[in-house]
């Protein structure tokens, strides 16, 4: 197939490459050109941001399947609802977890919880804001989930991701945040109730995208490995490798540690599932994924 990767340059979008690449297909990567485009793909330099750059750059070009790997902003899906329309025959905008950031559930959560078609759209909104797009991060998930579900010319799916573990390039700081503090025996901030939520392996979440633009579904679709952790298992994991020691500090208010969670909104992935993609159980993946990166971040650290 002929599939576009908006992204593509780092983390699990530089696997999802390697992923389609192996499967025969052929790959064009769009970026705005700070790194260069995977071996072996097709680049394409344009800022995704700027509409008629991106028309541009994709003159004459047709795809079966378009990854939104970097859709942030109903703005953004706005103009490729526009831009891609009659240009691709199908379109995987990759999301989050973090668009059930209000639901605190004692079941895990079902794509239902959170439905596009019902999400209000203001793309009046100080999207371009980098501090606004930060503080409204599943806000703008939402809404440009909202965007698709409004009406595209080509079939779409939103991918759920879980907060994504493992990689020596994880380049979030969130296993490194826990891993010092536990080299130095500081205390970590979590929230008085400290909830479990939903994971997925680095690799998983690559093969789960490729699995996904070869699919014909649509509508919304929750990713993640069975067995939910909490702040305690990932900190245990790191204690296990580095040594160290876990001391939790309870916090009402303030920030607290990237992987703690006051309300519950892990999810439910037997969507993904009966559409017959199998999941991994996080305990089959958890000390590698944890190794990967630490180890990563000491040395990084040292040099
Ligand atoms: N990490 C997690 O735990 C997690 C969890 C849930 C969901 N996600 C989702 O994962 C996605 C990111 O995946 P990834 O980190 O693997 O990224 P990726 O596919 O490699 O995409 C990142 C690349 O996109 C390019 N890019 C950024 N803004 C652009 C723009 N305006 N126009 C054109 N290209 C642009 C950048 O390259 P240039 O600088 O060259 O443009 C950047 O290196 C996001 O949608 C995020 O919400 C992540």
């Amino acid at each position: 197939m002929e599939i576009l990767i908006i992204g593509g340059t780092r983390y699990f979008g530089k696997r999802l490459v390697t992923r389609l690449l192996a499967a025969g297909h052929h790959v064009t990567v769009l970026n705005r050109g700070s790194s260069p485009a995977p071996e072996g793909t097709t680049p394409l330099t344009a800022d995704r941001d700027d509409e008629s750059a991106l028309r541009k750059a994709l003159a004459g070009r047709r795809f079966d399947v378009v990854i939104d790997q970097v859709c942030y902003t109903p703005r953004q899906a706005d103009v490729a609802r526009r831009v891609f329309a009659g240009r691709t025959r199908r379109y995987v905008m990759t999301s989050t977890v973090e668009v059930y950031e209000y639901e605190d559930s004692a079941t895990p959560v079902t794509e239902a919880a959170v439905d596009p078609s019902t999400v209000p759209v203001d793309l009046g909104l100080p999207w371009d804001d980098a501090d606004f797009l930060d503080a409204h991060y599943g806000e703008g998930k939402r809404q440009a989930e909202a965007v698709f579900a409004a009406g595209t010319e080509f079939a779409w799916t939103s991918v759920r991701v879980a907060h994504v573990l493992g990689g020596a390039d994880d380049f979030t700081g969130r296993v490194g945040h826990y891993a010092r503090r536990i080299a130095a025996g500081e205390p970590i901030d979590v929230p008085a109730a400290n909830r479990a939520a939903t994971y997925v392996y680095v690799e998983e979440i690559a093969a789960f995208l490729a699995w996904a633009a070869e699919a014909e579904f649509t509508g919304p679709v929750n990713a993640h490995s069975h067995g939910p952790l909490t702040t305690a298992d990932i900190c245990a994991a790191i204690e296990e490798l580095t040594g160290g020691r876990t001391v939790f500090r309870s916090t009402e208010v303030g920030t607290v540690s990237p992987f703690s969670f006051s309300r519950a909104y892990a999810m439910d992935n037997s969507r993904a599932e009966s559409l017959g993609y199998r999941f991994s159980h996080t305990s089959q993946w958890l000390r590698k994924a944890i190794a990967e990166t630490v180890r990563a971040t000491t040395t990084n650290e040292e040099a």
